[in-house]
């Protein structure tokens, strides 16, 4: 299995471009299976969880080509020969539960496993099914496998979710766009991942109203048909290099990416002391002093701090100067590089939900290895601030969402490889 090895510590100094948004694009690409026609979309990531969804799409009978190196792709759901999403992809990666709305309400039946991926909390599907329920599906669970009918259509409904969920609104918004009638979606999400979907949507010809708030309107129609549609930066990769370049030190400059699409994010991290500006479509990042500053972090649903930049912030105020407290409310069990950053040195105590960082003065290199995509970019950033060698083992899971992070960095001066 492959590894990563940093030599550290040293500062970054560079240009780094910013891929599409891995979690915009396992959305946009389910949203293929509602029309027969051809969805082409730009900007893609290459990552190993688009290839799960590629082979998730091929395996119910979509025609998938790739084009300008893996930066475009254009489905085409002719024909679905297969309604089962299986086992065996399914558990490599939960976004494919994505595909149980568009694949029932364009064909009324769907049978998905029950997802694996991350493993960070219990993460169940229940909302996904209960708003599916609400809109006439009827859903049974069978040998691990979720079996959604909907014999006669699906119906426009009222939806109230209990708690906020990406997902699940995702799922719901495509089966929505081809329900009979009118569809409300209350506490639906926000973030910037659920409006890039519904604008593909809407030029693919469905009628969608409120993306972006908390009560999304959809007016079905009997058909969509195809479309072009370019997928937004990746906010998780943007916010991940604006943290390297906080506790390596140095400049980054971040190409591509969109400063308006993290919420939050940015005001912490002038709290903790990095300078940030955008200019020419260019991100300057720089640390303004030799140290951090401790910052407090409470994790929501956007535009509230993303948990997915909560371990890599908790990777910065391991060096910062002070105690940090950073709450974990969208996921449990989300603190598993919390005892690995520890290995490398770093003061942190775990309670809960909580997390009390105190700020140490150096870390050093060790072996590391993490369980989670956001735990293991957490401990290269570590690595890239640490005394000596770390190693970063598992990065599969890096695979799933970071294009080239060695080539990357490397690029900006640090001393790291992939060791086979
Ligand atoms: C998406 C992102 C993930 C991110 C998360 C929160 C993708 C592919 N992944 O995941 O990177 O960390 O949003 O921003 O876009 N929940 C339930 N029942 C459900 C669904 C969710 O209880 O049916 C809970 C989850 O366990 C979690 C919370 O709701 O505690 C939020 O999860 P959700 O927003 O659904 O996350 P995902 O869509 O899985």
């Amino acid at each position: 299995m492959d590894s990563i090895k940093i030599r550290g510590p040293g500062p970054l100094k560079g240009c780094i471009s910013i891929a599409g948004a891995k979690n915009a694009c396992l959305a946009l690409m389910p949203a293929a299976l509602l029309t027969d026609q051809p969805l082409t979309l730009t900007n893609t990531p290459r990552l190993s969880d688009i290839t799960t969804m590629t082979r998730l799409l091929q395996s119910v009978g979509v025609e998938v080509r790739s084009s300008q190196e893996g930066r475009v792709l254009t489905m085409r759901a002719r024909q679905l020969i297969n309604r089962q999403a299986d086992y065996n992809i399914v558990r490599k990666m939960r976004a494919s539960i994505l595909v149980l709305g568009p694949l029932l309400a364009r064909t009324g039946r769907a049978a998905v496993s029950l997802p694996g991926g991350c493993a960070i909390g219990a993460r169940p599907v229940n909302l996904h099914l209960q708003a599916l329920t609400r809109l006439g599906a009827e859903i049974q669970l069978d040998n691990g496998y979720i079996e959604a009918t909907a014999n006669s259509g699906l119906r426009g409904a009222i939806i109230e979710f209990p708690s906020v969920s990406v997902g699940a609104t995702e799922n719901v918004l495509m089966a929505a766009c081809l329900a009979a009638g009118t569809t409300e979606i209350r506490n639906a999400a926000r973030e910037p991942e659920i409006i890039d979907l519904a604008n593909c949507l809407d030029s693919m010809g469905a009628r969608i109203h409120g993306a972006g708030t908390h009560t999304i309107t959809v007016e079905g129609v009997p058909t969509l048909a195809g479309g072009t549609h370019s997928v937004i930066p990746d906010r998780i990769e943007l916010g991940t290099y604006m943290l390297a370049g906080a506790i390596a030190g140095g400049e980054l400059m971040l190409e591509g990416g969109r400063l308006d699409l993290v919420g939050k994010f940015v005001e912490k991290l002038a709290e903790a002391g990095v300078g940030v500006s955008e200019a020419e479509g260019r991100i300057h990042v720089q640390r303004n002093s030799d140290r951090l500053l401790p910052v407090n972090v409470v994790t929501e649903p956007y535009p509230g701090f993303p948990t997915d930049l909560q371990a890599q912030m908790m990777a910065a105020m391991t060096l910062a100067d002070g105690v940090s407290r950073i709450e974990e409310n969208v996921f449990e069990n989300r603190f598993m590089h919390a005892p690995e950053l520890m290995r490398m040195g770093a003061r942190i105590e775990v309670s809960g939900g909580k997390a009390k960082v105190t700020g140490v003065d150096t870390l050093r290199g060790a072996p590391v290895m993490a369980t989670d995509l956001r735990a293991s970019v957490s401990l290269i950033l570590a690595g890239l601030a640490a005394e000596g060698t770390t190693t970063v083992n598992r990065i599969y899971h890096l695979d799933r969402g970071y294009e080239q992070i060695e080539d990357k960095l490397s690029a900006c001066g640090a001393d790291i490889r992939r060791i086979a």
